[in-house]
């Protein structure tokens, strides 16, 4: 009997993996059918082609860039392209494609249109901080409507690794550390990029990455190794990727880095077992830049030996390091691999394209008439704003300061304070830098003739020259200024001078964070500081606008200045939307999706940790054989979901449908939240729950809900969280993902820590 279950399971897993399984629609039959015509009449030459994705164009993030690409694609060598962009471009190459290699199969354009095209919004993990589905969904659309008008139709994005290490520099470019929160935004996402119908003109495809644990290398150091349980890949780190693959993403992305040994482009367990068996995972698989290549230096073999691995592990298209190009056919002769695996894998890629109606027209993306009229548009713009408004965070806000007033004299001091390049911070390729808003642009568009803005630039982003040199890459100059520091310094308060107030722009500047830029050291440059106690030794109020693409440590200034206003990079609108939040047209309500550590040593340190053996008592700092440190408290400097807002809000006490439920009943968990300042505005309600007894430790909270709500000043209202056993669920020892009977504690408030709490029992 039991033999006979796991072969019937073994044919339905192989059935759907070759042919369509009753679940897909006959539309996917159809393409399927259509796929397999096709492949009929392709030599094993043409097959392997269409497993080819080399880049064109000067942006690389490799080594390698490939070589006579039309004399490929003529000869059915590429299935796709990318980083070329224009309608104009890309008709010419689809055309070459089309008309001049033997089959005709057209190509798919991919690029990193991450968070934005032309029109950029916040970085991913500014834009996580507004908590807000629609947004992102919103950002997400634009951004696929102006690269579809240039001519892309496939996106590498998003990016949901989850990552707990803000030494990291690619956290810039993912939601922060929580899973919850990260499956909610890639949902968002691909939603807003591939709409309900790829088939239109203005939609494209996905790509979900990096899959996966990209963002939990060693050490925080960029492709670095990852080693961790299978409890804690499916309970923490897979939610994101599982739930693109939930919401139809189109395509998936593998890793850069080793998983427990084998690296993620090889690994099989991963890309079949994981992704597709477990997840009914239905597009095609891409690696990374060169990720196949780069096994070889992992220490799994040569080019033909790893590139074999990764179309055994599941693998479909090769980015860039033409492994499958040069070395499939020779595997075939020796029998490392069969031709029906390549064949299901050019399948696969053929679907794709006919979802996107390529087939049904190859220039569809290619109208030469929309990109001036649909890219960069006013329109996009201002909704570009207000997104941008939506993610900055108020971490401190001493006596009021903030909001300011639109008169008298305002300082504008800052090595970034004056710079357009920098404020769509990183992967924003096809932005036109200097055409951002910067922070001095914006404080004068929004003052006019009221007030009067004085700038300076104060200090160097960093001391050293070379250091600067790493980062200012990519079209985003920082302008480094040659002068002793000391003059610079009485130059920025010479302009204070006369002023009612200091804005004191300091951070990152945009290339600090992003691929490869990995920091030890997480502080505001030494420089900069030095420029801020200068400034605050005038006793003038001074506010601080941060920009990172990272938590940042900075307690010093927490503890310093009165008030700071986090940024990040906040896109082609920064300038606008700095000064909408600094003014107070905007009330500030982002809220940190990534803890703030108070130091460098405390890392990783997140908000869902587990409770040890030896649990420091709340409230407490020290205490001899718990768990904490001499030198520092457990705390963070701010914790994740926290954030301030110009105006107050109270919260009631937590009120349960029942305390004691049984089985598959709803639970509903309500409070009471009240605006009690003088501004109306929108707090973002977090639900937490805590499963107190299991049969495997869990964390301490985890985010199992969140509301953004908006109240006018002296409003009231009740919030209602469902909670269901869908809720409870997790992955136990075995990976068997169910709920366990008994206590719950229930959490709700405006941040990780803070938060209102009940308890209640829950059976089977
Ligand atoms: C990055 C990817 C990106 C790819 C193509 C790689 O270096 O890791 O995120 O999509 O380059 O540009």
């Amino acid at each position: 009997m039991k033999n006979t279950g796991i072969i019937l399971f073994s044919i339905a897993i192989a059935i759907s993996l070759c042919i369509p399984s009753f679940a897909q629609t006959s539309t996917e039959a159809r393409f399927i059918q259509k796929a397999d015509s096709i492949i009929s009449l392709m030599t094993l030459e043409e097959k392997i082609g269409q497993l080819n994705l080399p880049a064109v164009g000067d942006f690389t993030t490799g080594q390698a860039s490939s070589s006579n690409i039309a004399e490929k694609i003529k000869a059915g060598k590429v299935g796709a392209l990318f980083n070329i962009k224009t309608a104009a471009k890309i008709r010419d190459v689809q055309k070459v494609a089309v008309e001049e290699s033997r089959l005709g199969i057209p190509l798919l354009f991919g690029m990193d249109v991450i968070h934005g095209y032309e029109t950029i919004f916040p970085i991913p993990l500014g834009i996580a901080s507004s908590w807000d589905m629609e947004l992102i969904e919103m950002s997400a659309r634009i951004a696929a409507n102006e690269a579809s008008a240039d001519g892309i139709n496939w996106t590498f994005s998003p990016m949901t690794d989850v990552s707990r290490d803000p030494r990291w520099g690619r956290v810039s470019e993912g939601n922060g550390e929580d899973p919850y929160l990260g499956a909610q935004i890639a949902k968002a996402m691909i939603k807003g990029y591939q709409g309900d119908d790829l088939t239109l003109n203005n939609t494209i495809m996905a790509c979900v990455k990096h899959f996966a644990l990209y963002g939990a290398p060693e050490a925080g150091r960029d492709y670095h190794t990852v080693d961790m349980s299978r409890q804690k890949m499916f309970n923490e780190y897979f939610l994101p990727y599982k739930a693109a693959v939930e919401a139809g993403v189109g395509t998936v992305m593998t890793s850069f880095n080793d998983i427990d040994g084998i690296p993620a482009s090889g690994n099989k367990w991963l890309m079949t077992d994981v992704l597709r068996e477990q997840w009914g995972f239905d597009g095609f698989v891409v690696t990374d830049y060169t990720a196949i290549n780069e096994m070889t230096d992992h220490g799994l073999g040569d080019l033909q030996r790893v590139s074999a691995m990764a179309l055994n592990a599941g693998v479909e298209m090769d980015m860039v390091g033409e492994g499958f190009l040069t070395t499939l056919q020779k595997s075939l002769e020796e029998g490392l691999v069969t031709e029906k695996q390549i064949e299901n894998a050019v399948r696969l890629i053929l679907v794709a394209k006919y979802k996107l109606g390529l087939f049904d027209d190859p220039y569809k993306y290619c109208d030469l008439d929309r990109a001036e009229k649909e890219i960069f548009t006013p329109a996009n713009r201002k909704i570009a704003r207000d997104i941008a408004a939506q993610s900055l965070v108020l971490l401190k806000n001493q006596d009021g300061i903030l909001p300011l007033a639109k008169k008298g004299t305002i300082a504008l001091i800052g090595p970034l304070a004056d710079n357009r390049e920098n404020m769509t911070g990183t992967w924003s390729v096809a932005a036109k830098f200097e055409k951002s808003v910067s922070i001095h642009d914006g404080l004068k568009n929004a003052v006019g003739d009221k007030a009067k803005i004085v700038y300076a630039k104060g200090a160097n982003v960093v001391v050293d020259s070379l250091f600067e040199s790493k980062f200012s890459i990519y079209g985003k100059p920082t302008y480094r200024d040659n002068r002793p520091a000391d003059v610079m310094i009485q130059e920025a308060l010479d302009a204070a001078k006369n002023a009612d107030v200091i804005v004191a722009v300091m951070g990152e500047a945009a290339e600090m964070s992003g691929e490869s830029s990995s920091l030890t050291n997480i502080d505001l440059p030494e420089n900069q500081r030095d420029l801020l106690k200068a400034l605050l030794k005038t006793g003038k109020p001074v506010v601080m606008v941060l920009l990172a693409g990272r938590p940042m440590t900075i307690k010093w200034e927490d503890e310093n200045v009165p008030a700071i206003l986090n940024a990040w990079f906040a896109g082609s609108e920064a300038g606008d939307a700095i000064a909408d939040v600094l003014f107070g047209d905007v009330n500030p309500s982002g809220k940190l999706p990534a803890t703030f550590p108070q130091n460098i040593g405390q890392v990783p340190i997140y908000y869902n940790q587990k409770s040890t053996g030896r649990p420091l008592p709340e409230g407490q700092w020290f205490q001899k054989f718990r768990s904490n440190y001499l030198d520092v408290s457990n705390d963070p400097l701010y914790p994740f979901g926290y954030g301030l807002n110009y105006t107050t809000f109270e919260y009631g006490d937590l009120k349960f449908s029942s305390t004691d439920l049984k089985g598959d009943n709803k639970l509903q968990v309500s409070i009471d939240l009240k605006n009690t300042g003088k501004y109306d505005g929108a707090e973002v309600v977090q639900l937490y729950i805590r499963d107190l007894v299991a049969s495997m430790t869990r964390p301490v909270k985890e985010l199992k809900g969140f509301q953004k709500v908006f109240l006018k000043a002296g409003e009231s209202k009740t919030i209602t969280f469902d909670i269901s056993t869908e809720d409870l669920k997790f992955y136990n020892y075995n990976i068997e993902f169910d709920w366990e009977p008994g206590e719950f504690e229930i959490m709700v408030g405006g941040n990780s820590r803070d938060l209102v709490k009940g308890k209640m029992n829950w059976e089977k």
